[in-house]
């Protein structure tokens, strides 16, 4: 466990303060009454550490460093370069990014910076030099925090400049090797798209080409490489002077980078999680959504990753922002440990007086000191984590289970010209997640080059484009045993987004011949029937046959399909595939993945059924069983037939029956068998 404990604290912006001495003295008082054991550090600070090019203004950091360390607070030390000073704007004006439409922006916001840029390199190698230099060898800095969520600038996360521009042309060449090779691959044919030179080729943009989704593909791959490339240059640079491990804060269902690529180059994970609590009175759809985030950052590294930022009351950037109620906030807290983190932390520590978050939750408002309620649900956070910090220790969560959730998939899916044009690869996720959350069994997240041994269940939703090797794999993985689900529009085309030709890659597995796909307007609707109960086919609806052997679960209802399957499943060798033609609403996959659950012999950790609004999480290792029995409904809730186990915050033994109170988390504890 980094740093020894589960860290509890956050994003600490002193450099608001630097003329207020008193308050910094009062922010390690009140950091000690809230159980605060480590603050990321400097994560905007460049123009504090750097006030003019190459003057270094370190003392203040050195002094608070030294102060935490006295204290016994751990710091995570991030690289400023999450916002860019106005002397190097001003000085070195290309570092600034160019939007799709060729125009550059102006100084200002955030990040806002060319991740090519050789001087914005050199710049941010020099800064990270000083700082790691300075600080990377004392005692209390355990982190590496690189830069601030990554690609996250209000809007386009990539930079059009005559550099990338440049910089994508070599890259593709490097793919390609020939044109003739990347116009097959991005079938140039069609509308004369055809490249001759290599210069003729451009990012795509809002006056340009945005028809071209191989394009578009390459695209976003290479600004993923790019700004992975740019992280990896800062790490290497801090690590020159120190041996500590590196971490970049990463987002929830973040589109713009394919955070699969980015993962290889960090040591440990993190990530900044704001749900949308009390959207609707039912909490359970942002739940599903948060804990779907949680998952996606344990399975890059199947480790333990660090929840970096969360609010401990509201934000300020949705429309409408509602506080946390009673309870919410020491919930959502522990679904993150649940999930895999060994952390809380927040943004931020105190409110600023001014700028463009003043109104963002924090530990301390502008008035209150310690007598709010958020500070005390903060300092209760603190205690429970403290108390349970040994028994968490070594443990991670280990699914039987996985949905593939691929980043290069997704941008495929949403940008063809298809069926429909509104479809949202999340929204598929966490409508088959979701049944997998309310059953109380747990999924790791992976993409499709992840290995798929010692899963039982492969749930592959709207997996529309097949990797290379990914349908062999699949077939591998059924025929030693594994259960594989899967939906309409998937195995549609490769990663260039060239269709298959012929039979679709896993004809043989899915035992199924894909004729048409009908995308129906609501009055349209088409349903089907699974074990006596009737559901909408919603969405989409693929038509097609069953091949000979495979089992036809549920056909459709109505219009000229009437009678094609809609729910199949075949054997294929020791294991079994489902697919499911048509988009299922929610009562539909509860029902379906009860059966395909108990076919995979997959049970939660309790063993009996859970509640509505109730979930279960468990991590083990060190000789230790936890479940994370989690209660999202604003109500109390008991379940039952729970077995013996130990309440790990009060040492009492619990059997039979668990009583949950509204908003709610047990963590249960047993000896591993
Ligand atoms: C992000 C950023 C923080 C802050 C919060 C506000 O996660 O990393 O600097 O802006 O959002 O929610
Ligand atoms: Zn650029």
């Amino acid at each position: 466990m980094l740093g020894g404990h589960i860290l509890h604290g956050g994003d600490y912006n002193p450099d608001q303060w630097l003329g207020c001495p008193e308050v910094f003295e009062e922010d390690v008082r009140l950091m000690k009454a809230a159980g605060v054991n480590c603050v990321s550090l400097g994560i905007f600070a460049w123009a504090a550490l750097e006030p003019e090019e190459g003057r270094y203004e370190l003392d203040w950091m050195d002094h608070i460093i030294t102060r935490l360390e006295q204290e016994n607070i751990q710091v995570v030390l991030a690289t400023p370069t999450g916002a860019m000073p106005h002397w190097l704007t001003e000085k070195y004006p290309e570092v600034m990014q160019v939007q799709a439409d060729g125009r550059r922006n102006l100084p200002g916001k955030r990040h806002n910076f060319c991740y090519t840029s050789p001087v914005m390199r050199r710049k941010t190698a020099e800064i990270d030099r000083v700082l790691a230099k300075r600080f990377g060898g004392r005692k209390n800095v355990i982190l590496w925090h690189i830069s601030n969520e990554l690609g996250g600038n209000f809007g386009d996360s990539t930079c059009h400049c005559e550099l990338c521009q440049a910089a994508f042309r070599e890259w593709l060449k490097k793919k390609y090797k020939t044109l003739d090779n990347l116009n097959s691959a991005w079938w140039n044919y069609f509308w004369s798209h055809t490249y001759t030179d290599w210069e003729q080729i451009h990012s795509p943009g809002p006056y340009g080409e945005t028809t071209s989704t191989a394009l578009v593909l390459d695209w976003r791959r290479f600004s993923t490489e790019q700004i992975a490339d740019f992280c990896e240059m800062e790490i290497r640079t801090v690590k020159e002077e120190s041996n500590l491990p590196a971490t970049a804060n990463f987002m929830y269902f973040f589109k713009g980078l394919d955070y699969n690529r980015m993962a290889r180059g960090l040591d440990i994970i993190s990530w900044d999680n704001y749900p949308f609590w009390h959207k609707t009175k039912d909490e359970v759809p942002t739940a599903v959504k948060a804990a779907a985030n949680h998952n996606i950052m344990r399975s890059f590294k199947k480790e333990p990753f660090l929840l970096m930022e969360s609010t401990p009351s509201g934000i300020s950037w949705r429309e409408y922002n509602p506080l946390k109620r009673p309870g919410m906030h020491m919930l959502s807290c522990m679904q993150a440990i649940a999930h895999g983190s060994d952390s809380v932390q927040y943004f931020q520590w105190r409110k600023g007086r001014g700028g463009f978050e003043k109104f963002h939750g924090a530990v301390l408002d502008h008035r209150n000191g310690k007598n709010t309620r958020t500070f005390h649900d903060v300092a209760e956070v603190g205690e429970r984590l403290a108390r349970l910090s040994s028994v968490v220790d070594k443990t991670v969560n280990r699914p039987e289970a996985a949905v593939i959730f691929d980043w290069e998939n997704w941008w495929a899916v949403e940008d063809t010209q298809g069926p429909r044009l509104d479809l949202k690869y999340t929204d598929w996720i966490l409508a088959h997640y979701r049944a997998f959350w309310e059953a109380g069994i747990e999924a790791d997240f992976v993409s499709m080059d992840a290995d798929l041994t010692g899963y039982r269940l492969v749930a592959a939703p709207l997996n529309y484009m097949y990797k290379e090797g990914w349908a062999d794999k699949v077939r591998k993985f059924v025929s030693d045993g594994g259960v594989f689900v899967t939906t309409c529009f998937s195995g549609e085309v490769n990663e260039t987004d060239l269709c298959f030709t012929g039979r679709h890659p896993l004809e043989d597995v899915l035992g199924i011949v894909k004729e048409e796909i009908d995308a129906p307007s609501e009055e349209f609707e088409n349903r089907f029937s699974y074990k006596g109960t009737e559901y909408p086919a919603r969405c989409l609806c693929e038509i097609g046959r069953a091949k000979e052997g495979t089992e036809v679960l549920s056909v459709y209802e109505s219009d000229f399909y009437a009678g094609c399957p809609a729910v199949t499943r075949n054997s294929c060798g020791k294991g079994s595939a489902y697919y499911l033609a048509a988009g299922a609403d929610t009562a539909f996959l509860r029902a379906f993945y009860k059966d395909v659950f108990e076919e995979a012999g997959l049970k939660n950790a309790l063993g009996t059924e859970l509640p509505y609004g109730v979930t279960a999480a468990e991590r083990t290792g060190d000789g230790r069983k936890l479940v994370f029995v989690m209660n999202f409904n604003n109500e109390p809730v008991s379940v039952e037939g729970i077995g013996r186990w130990t309440d790990a915050d009060s040492g009492a033994v619990c059997e039979g029956e668990l009583k949950l109170r509204e908003f709610q988390c047990v963590v249960l504890e047993k000896q591993a068998e």
